[in-house]
């Protein structure tokens, strides 16, 4: 059977017609798959369902990545247009696929970051000023307004700032109560606060208006109300007619602005050699249970000329009064401690209330 030239040209065509149909139709499958994922991206607001994206399109066997693997199905006169339009989409969405991405990587860290204001804080443990250092700043703080200034000196003291110049030779029957730490035959810890009335006077000719905080170091045994290192605050005024009143006045204003206006107190005669004449300044305080009782806080007097002659100040022209107040007494008093070993045990239960 012979078939007419024309048929089998026709079935050709025919056959061509399909193929082109076919091809056609998979370059806009192609289309359709890369509008799909652009319009899918479109879609996307977190990270989970970008990763499914990418499975879905972008990973081996993703669609896009398939469609590539096709471009060999094109006869070779078709693969450049086939070849360009899939490597276009795939360009096209890998792009919009990472910007996306990175989008919603920086706000995911964004939102990860955020600072909960509403968690519980962590304790901050601030340490606090020691009660004795409160109570000294607020010492230096009333005498400052009084027209003091301060003044220190060292802790470890010679021979002559601590007794000799006090008007205490080595024979002095009254050094006992000053009975002192000896370092070496000249070098001691200061007994008391006095010395430093001594190297203020070495330094400075009159007026002197001055306070001094410091330790002090005295063998002591130790109870209740005694400790082998205290604090004292000393006081020493120098001028030109200077008298027990300014001392009365000046000590009367102090007590009354530390523990209150009205506040009782009174001088008792003693003796100390630095002074003449001396005297001890008692307060009458309530304990916590309201009964009254009178507290020794320290010695007190006018400035001996002995002490004067020892730092060449004209004893005859200059008069002068100290005292030399427990700085430890002072605080006991006024926030009603009733053991002074409290204050060194730096316990935080007790520091913590001051
Ligand atoms: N220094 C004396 C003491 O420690 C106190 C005092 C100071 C007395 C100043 C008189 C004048 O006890």
């Amino acid at each position: 059977m012979s078939r007419p030239w024309g048929t089998n040209h026709a079935i050709r065509n025919t056959q061509y017609d399909i193929r082109n149909t076919i091809y056609k139709k998979m370059l806009e499958q192609f289309e359709k798959i890369g509008k799909d994922a652009l319009a899918g991206l479109k879609k996307i607001t977190d990270l989970v369902s970008l990763e499914d994206f990418r499975i879905k399109y972008l990973a081996r066997k993703g669609q896009i990545t398939r469609m590539l693997s096709r471009i060999g199905e094109f006869p070779s006169e078709q693969k450049p247009r086939a070849g360009q339009l899939a490597n276009k989409i795939k360009k096209d969405v890998t792009e919009a696929f990472e910007q996306l991405k990175r989008t919603l990587l920086q706000s995911h860290k964004q939102t990860t970051e955020l600072v909960d204001v509403t968690l519980p804080g962590i304790p901050v443990n601030i340490g606090k000023t020691h009660v004795i250092t409160q109570t000294i700043n607020e010492l230096l703080d009333i005498f400052g307004r009084m027209g003091f200034a301060v003044a220190y000196g060292p802790v470890v003291e010679d021979e002559w700032h601590n007794f000799a110049a006090l008007n205490m030779g080595p024979e002095h029957p009254a050094r006992d109560p000053f009975d002192a730490f000896y370092i070496d035959d000249n070098m001691l810890l200061r007994s008391h606060t006095s010395p430093v009335q001594i190297r203020v006077m070495e330094r400075k000719k009159p007026p002197i208006r001055v306070v001094a905080p410091g330790r002090v170091y005295r063998p002591d045994t130790v109870d209740a109300t005694h400790m082998y290192m205290f604090y004292q605050l000393e006081a020493l005024v120098v001028d030109e007619g200077i008298s027990m009143v300014d001392m009365k006045t000046a000590i009367e204003q102090f007590i009354h602005t530390f523990f209150g206006p009205g506040t009782k107190w009174r001088f008792r005669p003693s003796f100390f050699p630095f002074t003449e004449p001396s005297g001890e300044v008692d307060l009458l305080l309530a304990d916590k249970s309201g009964k009254e009782s009178w507290v020794e806080m320290g010695g007190c007097g006018m400035v001996d000329p002995n002490v004067f002659d020892a730092v060449g100040i004209d004893s005859e022209k200059y008069t002068g009064w100290a005292f030399g107040f427990g700085v430890e007494r002072l605080a006991m008093r006024k926030y009603g401690i009733t053991d002074i070993r409290l204050f060194f045990e730096n316990d935080l239960r007790f520091l913590s209330q001051f």
